[in-house]
């Protein structure tokens, strides 16, 4: 079998598993255990804990890959790489507003090859091999396409520093008039999925790591959208955006002129 269908399926059951402990063990109020960047930017005793089943997991069969996790870093070097967010959409998680995701990908020599973004609330678990199409409950997936720049309901996010908001709130600003609406649905990974599965037209955002949008990217790339950064760089924290072509462009050309990657 292919490995990246292999590996694919190693995702997809660990992030399941990794779902099913965190909606068995989320207590009511979940409590912030520390802060990072700034006091928003919270860590929950289960982020920790789902990404220390997804670590052990990926572990016990595959010893020697490198693991880049939002709450653990990277640990080793090999040419296989995982990304993990184990709770991408933590703020959600913590007020109990259904949209929070555990989200894995695999990189194999710097190319991530498969993804899986489990929206544990909704027990939607959405998958991507590379060049095998973007896959949602059975169905294929496949992006809304000929929708125009006014048309387009958008997705974005923000980041926990007040400089950062204060710019992505002015970027925003010149965005919302020109677009259908504005989405803010607190995981860059599930936003990515939406646009997949043409329930949001685009996204884009200043600021997401690697572990918010390598899986989703996936997902929403096989299903026929670009995802990328400005001016023909990959997707990276500096800016992300996705859409189907012809819109990712004029969201592309939009966001351009407003300098978007700076912060106050
Ligand atoms: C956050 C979410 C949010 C996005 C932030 C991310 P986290 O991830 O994806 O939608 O706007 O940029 O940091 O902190 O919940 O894992």
């Amino acid at each position: 079998m292919d490995s990246a269908v292999t590996f694919g399926r190693l995702a997809e059951e660990i992030a399941r598993e990794a779902g099913e402990m965190l909606l068995a063990k989320r207590p009511a109020r979940p409590e912030v255990l520390v802060t990072k960047s700034s006091p928003t930017d919270v860590v929950t005793a289960l982020d920790r804990a789902s990404e220390e089943l997804i670590r052990d997991r990926i572990k016990a069969v595959r010893p020697d890959d490198a693991i880049l996790g939002e709450e653990g870093g990277t640990t080793g070097d090999g040419r296989v790489r995982w990304i993990v967010d184990p709770i991408d959409g933590t703020v959600n998680f913590l007020y109990g507003v259904p949209e929070w995701a555990v989200s894995i990908a695999v990189e194999v020599d710097g190319e991530v090859i498969a993804g899986v973004v489990n929206v544990v609330p909704r027990a939607e678990v959405f998958t991507a091999v590379r060049g095998r199409g973007a896959w949602l409950a059975g169905e294929r997936l496949s992006c809304n396409t000929g929708v125009p720049l006014e048309r387009a309901l958008i997705a974005t996010g923000f980041g926990y520093g007040s400089g950062r908001r204060a710019v992505q709130a002015e970027v925003l600003r010149h965005v919302l008039p020109r677009v259908r609406d504005i989405r803010r649905g607190g995981s860059a990974a599930s936003d990515l999925c939406a646009v997949a599965a043409g329930r949001l037209d685009g996204y884009y955002e200043r600021g997401p790591q690697e572990w918010d949008y390598a899986a989703g990217g996936l997902i929403a790339a096989e299903a026929g959208a670009r995802v990328g950064g400005l001016e023909g760089r990959p997707a990276n924290p500096g800016l992300t955006l996705c859409a189907a072509p012809g819109l990712f462009e004029e969201l592309h050309d939009l966001l351009l002129g407003l300098a978007p990657e700076r912060d106050a």
